[in-house]
């Protein structure tokens, strides 16, 4: 079953294309990946999916179990059970880290809040009373954030480039998590370049410039995207697709 279905999905901005007729089929229940050089539009389609501002008037259309989403708020995708972790996560000044994780779990029992902070490697009693704000760094509240997006169970969560920022001892967590996801029947969708988390995931797809180039088994679009992808300047569109990946 689909969970999610990209059609002809097109968003321009200031004259250029950013994502150009993207059809993609998201499989409940497995690891996705997307891959892809800077600035080849995964955070767009991240962002578009959730529904961002500045990301809602596209072409194309998005289902989410067989129902256009396109026309539902942020908040009303959140509903669902479509859910981000930014690539870049934000602050919340005056806000705790006890009350953040809380307003995302129906039964507020701060025992979830500990458990889910023990899932992202943070010791809740140094973290509980901390502020989601400058005075965290950049892969803590990425940690927290991840933290509050486990306790809400969600259906669906895209993971923008989760080990950015994340020391190399904690991307250990960020792995336990997306194992956590699957267990739970959560579909998940990795936007990565690291080859590590690559590995997480069961099937990719591969971007360049708003395209998809090609989707299909991990390993394969790995080889791809190191022999024929990393050494291209990634200016326009990429002229040809390896035989036998594009639909592998
Ligand atoms: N709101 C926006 N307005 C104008 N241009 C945008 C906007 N959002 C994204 N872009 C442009 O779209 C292109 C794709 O950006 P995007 O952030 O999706 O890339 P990415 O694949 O996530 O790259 P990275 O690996 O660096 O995170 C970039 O050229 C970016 O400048
Ligand atoms: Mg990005």
């Amino acid at each position: 079953m689909n969970i999610l279905e990209i059609k002809d999905l097109e968003l321009n901005k200031d004259g250029r294309k950013l994502l150009n007729k993207i059809n993609i089929e998201i499989w409940a229940g497995y690891v996705h990946a997307i891959v892809g050089p800077n600035g080849a539009g995964k955070s767009t389609l991240a962002n578009t999916i959730m529904g961002l501002s500045g990301y809602r008037d596209f072409s194309g259309d998005i289902l989410f179990k067989g129902k256009s989403i396109k026309n539902l708020t942020i908040d009303e995708r959140a509903r669902l059970g479509i859910t981000l972790v930014f690539q870049e996560p934000a602050r919340f000044e005056g806000l705790s880290v006890d009350d953040f994780i809380l307003a995302g779990i129906k039964e507020k029992k701060s025992i979830l809040v500990d458990e889910a902070l023990r899932k992202v490697g943070l010791d809740p009693l140094k973290y509980r009373q901390r502020f989601v704000d400058k005075t965290l760094s950049g892969g803590e509240r990425k940690r927290i954030e991840l933290a509050s997006i486990y306790t809400m169970k969600p259906e669906l969560v895209f993971m923008d480039e989760p080990d950015s920022g994340v020391d190399i001892d904690s991307i250990k967590y960020i792995f336990e998590i997306i194992k956590d996801f699957k267990k739970h029947g959560t579909t998940v969708i990795l936007v990565t370049h690291s080859p590590d988390v690559l590995k997480q995931a069961e099937h990719a797809f591969l971007f360049c410039a708003g395209n998809l180039i090609c989707k299909g088994e991990v390993n394969k679009l790995f080889e791809y995207f190191t022999g024929r992808c990393a050494p291209c300047d990634h200016v326009g569109k990429p002229d040809k697709i390896e035989k036998g990946v594009k639909n592998g």
